[in-house]
């Protein structure tokens, strides 16, 4: 193995829910992994002993902080590959404290491209965006009520929403990492990195310690696995298309390898049309999946709440012939049960996430 093959990849946020399943993957296809996480989140501990428990030495922890330049540097110096997913990831989070956000995201963000920049320029990186970036993208009169979910009045968005929608930042969360976006776009136009841009939709599966800030459907599963009430902020019928983590790591993967045809490139990653579901209709899924009602009250939107949304994949299909392969219905079962196995049996468990 030649010594840039035996470099490690590195991935920041590699404990949480998304950077772990990188993680493993990569290890498991043979990758060397090192990993960047100040350990923030509830949970992601858990992820950490996971990924060691199965990989061993082929996966080192750094545990840092993207705000401090000089672990972001010494991580970067000797990495083959950057997957940049450490970030504060919550929108409410974001409303009550914009400064921290804006430090993780932005500022942290642009750590890891003055990393690349002057100490390792030819490693690829890619980013995690988010749909958020779009903004609210409809207004009122251009959606319509259809059973249980919202639905563009005009045939233009039958497909989704392309990386062509007008970027409109909404949020201080949306703000930060549509800044962060824009510099990691910025930096291959001007510095010659190759980066790749991500703006992701709703992911979802094993590993994710969903709350009612941040990963919906895990915590509407974990929810209903607790028999514990819900709140609906807006009015349940708000649209997002859900893709299983497992095809989320073959997309970032494929566009990793793919490098020579993705540079500078932006893509939008999700579900697509065909796993596109509102609040209420996951709610009618997972009392079908347990047989028990869930019970759930309504209160105010929150800000920068998107009434739909839905992704456009087709330049990542186009590009890498990439195609989700796991469908929500399958999907939601099989992260209903591995919730089920890690939360539903002992009040230990139950703890843990509290
Ligand atoms: N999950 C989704 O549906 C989704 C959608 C769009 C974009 N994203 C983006 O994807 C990325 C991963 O999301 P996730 O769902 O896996 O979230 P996550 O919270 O599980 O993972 C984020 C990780 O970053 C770490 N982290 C937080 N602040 C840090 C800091 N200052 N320094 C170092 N590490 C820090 C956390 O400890 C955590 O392990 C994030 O950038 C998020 O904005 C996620």
């Amino acid at each position: 193995m030649s010594e840039r093959d035996n470099k490690p990849v590195l991935v920041t946020g590699g404990c949480g829910f998304i950077g772990c399943n990188l993680a493993d993957r990569l290890a498991e296809r043979g990758d060397r992994v090192l990993l960047l996480d100040n350990l923030a989140r509830d949970g992601v501990r858990e992820n950490a002993q996971w990924l060691k428990s199965r990989h061993g030495d082929r996966v080192t922890i750094t545990v840092a902080d993207i705000r401090e330049p000089i672990p972001v540097i010494d991580a970067v110096r000797e990495a083959r590959a950057v997957l940049h997913l450490a970030a504060q990831v919550a929108v409410t989070d974001s409303v009550t404290d914009p400064v921290a956000d804006f430090e993780i995201n932005a500022r942290g963000t642009l750590n890891v491209l003055e990393a690349l920049r002057l100490h390792n320029s030819t490693a690829p990186v890619i980013f995690a965006s988010t749909n958020k970036v779009y903004g609210r993208l409809i207004d009122d009169g251009e959606i319509a009520l259809t059973g249980r979910r919202y639905a563009p009045t005009g045939n233009g968005l039958a497909g989704g929403i392309s990386e062509n929608a007008a970027l409109d930042f909404y949020s201080p969360y949306g703000c930060s990492k549509g800044t962060a976006d824009q510099y990691v776009h910025d930096y291959a136009r001007v510095f010659g990195l190759q980066t790749v841009v991500m703006r992701m939709s709703c992911i979802y599966g094993p590993r994710q310690f969903g709350t009612e800030d941040q990963g919906w459907i895990a915590y509407f599963l974990l929810s209903a696995i607790r028999g514990n009430p819900l709140t609906i902020y807006g009015d349940g019928h708000q649209v997002r298309d859900a893709l299983h983590v497992s095809d989320a790591v073959s997309a970032w993967l494929a566009a990793l390898d793919h490098i020579a045809l993705t540079r500078g490139r932006v893509f939008n990653l999700g579900g697509g049309p065909a796993n596109a579901i509102s609040l209420l209709e996951l709610i009618d899924g997972i009392t079908d999946l347990t047989g028990r009602k869930m019970t759930y009250r309504f209160a105010d939107w929150r800000p920068g709440d998107q009434p739909w949304y839905v992704s456009d994949t087709r330049a990542l299909s186009t590009t890498l012939g990439w195609a989700p392969q796991i469908f929500l219905a399958d999907g939601l079962r099989s992260l209903h049960s591995w919730l089920d196995g890690r939360f539903g049996s002992s009040q230990d468990n139950r703890e843990a996430l509290a």
